[in-house]
């Protein structure tokens, strides 16, 4: 048996055993005791004649009562300790066994193994403790698998444009291929990719632990958009997308860090011009939320589907791996735009219908002027 149930159980035993033999004592005291005063006082007469004790003035009746009161007690109280003993048992094992799981549980998460849960069967501070223990391990166990999955992504990530540099390294090395311009230009884009992904790896892993905090001063969203878009026009002409803004007029200043808005803007009308066929629409409207500016990227593009919705703010998530690897995509422009903003005490979202279009939408504080 469990050290904590035998231990709870000995408690309650003994407590409620100290109870009933004192109560047994005091309850002997007070029939002898007034038994004795019943006696006297009808003895009295006799008794101040024969100078005798109250001993001396029961009969063989009185003994008698005497006797079988005290063995009504013991056997009551014999009863009782029997009741006690299984009483004691039922509560000890109702609050020592929740805690007992508990322990077990959690020297199994200890040594790693993360799939165990506990019953909830209650609502007090025990059942709301196991829900709590429960959703620990739920989310060390998704943690876990997130920092596998992006493990696996980097080795994946960097793999490529290494095995593709180490190849032609070593065809040139071996007068295999001869660097022309053109060859040179196609290595330094890997490297460029390479760079950029390390870059964009560290920023994440920075704003992730809080270690990258956005410069924050007020400034004005709507030159912010207005520049991205002009910047971002020729890439949606040479595509034949219609890309323009639609600002609210009066749009207050926000509190942000101007390069990682910019960075988010650029993330994600970029996406949008990538994932828009020709003759699209790519429309930027920017309004005010309560305490928030609310920026929404919509595009009539390819659209997401819901199962992959989800998953588009993970690190390397791409719905069509192939298809975005051509275009350079890492799948990691969407995971910075939602550190960044959440960086910033903001959010972001996506809506989206498979063939139909996606909506990005980014919320960052307004400056409290
Ligand atoms: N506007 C959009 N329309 C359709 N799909 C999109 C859109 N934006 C993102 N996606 C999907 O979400 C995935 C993740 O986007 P994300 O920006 O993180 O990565 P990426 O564009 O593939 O690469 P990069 O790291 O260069 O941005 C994309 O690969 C694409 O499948
Ligand atoms: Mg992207």
């Amino acid at each position: 048996m469990h050290s904590l149930l035998i231990r709870v159980m000995t408690t309650f035993f003994f407590t409620t055993v100290i109870v009933i033999v004192g109560l047994m004592l005091v309850v002997n005291y007070q029939v002898s005791e007034n038994f004795n005063s019943y006696l006297y006082m009808s003895g009295m007469h006799g008794m101040m004649m024969n100078h005798g004790n109250m001993a001396s003035m029961m009969g063989a009746p009185e003994k008698q009562f005497f006797m079988s009161l005290k063995q009504s007690l013991l056997l009551a109280a014999g009863a009782m300790l029997f009741i006690v003993a299984g009483i004691s048992y039922y509560l000890a094992r109702n609050i020592a066994t929740p805690v007992i799981d508990l322990n077990q549980a959690v020297n199994a998460v200890a040594e790693g193994n993360l799939d165990v849960a506990v019953a909830v069967e209650r609502q007090d501070e025990v059942g709301q403790l196991a829900i709590a223990f429960n959703t620990m391990t739920t989310k060390l166990k998704s943690n876990t698998l997130l920092r596998q999955r992006f493990l696996a992504g980097v080795a994946h990530e960097l793999r490529t444009p290494l095995t593709i540099l180490k190849a032609n390294l070593e065809g040139i090395a071996d007068g295999v291929i001869i660097p022309d311009a053109e060859q040179m230009n196609s290595l330094t884009e890997e490297v460029d990719r390479l760079t950029k992904m390390v870059g964009e790896l560290r920023n994440l892993s920075l704003l992730e632990v809080g270690q990258l905090q956005p410069e924050i001063a007020p400034m004005d969203i709507k030159q912010l958009v207005t520049q991205v878009v002009l910047k971002s026009k020729p890439l949606a002409n040479a595509k034949n997308i219609n890309l323009h803004s639609e600002t609210d007029e009066r749009l207050p200043l926000i509190l942000a860090d101007g390069n990682m808005v910019n960075q988010m803007m650029y993330n994600l009308i970029l996406n949008s011009i990538k994932y828009t066929p020709s003759s699209g629409q790519i429309t930027i409207v920017a309004t005010t939320e309560g305490s928030m500016v609310k920026i929404k990227v919509i595009d009539t593009g390819i659209g997401i589907a819901v199962e992959d919705l989800e998953h588009v703010f993970d690190y390397f998530y791409r719905v069509d791996p192939a298809r975005t690897k051509v275009s350079g995509g890492t799948g990691l422009g969407l995971a910075l735009v939602k550190q960044m903003a959440l960086a910033h005490g903001g959010q972001v979202k996506a809506e989206s219908k498979l063939g139909q279009g996606s909506t990005f939408t980014v919320l960052l504080p307004i400056h409290p002027q």
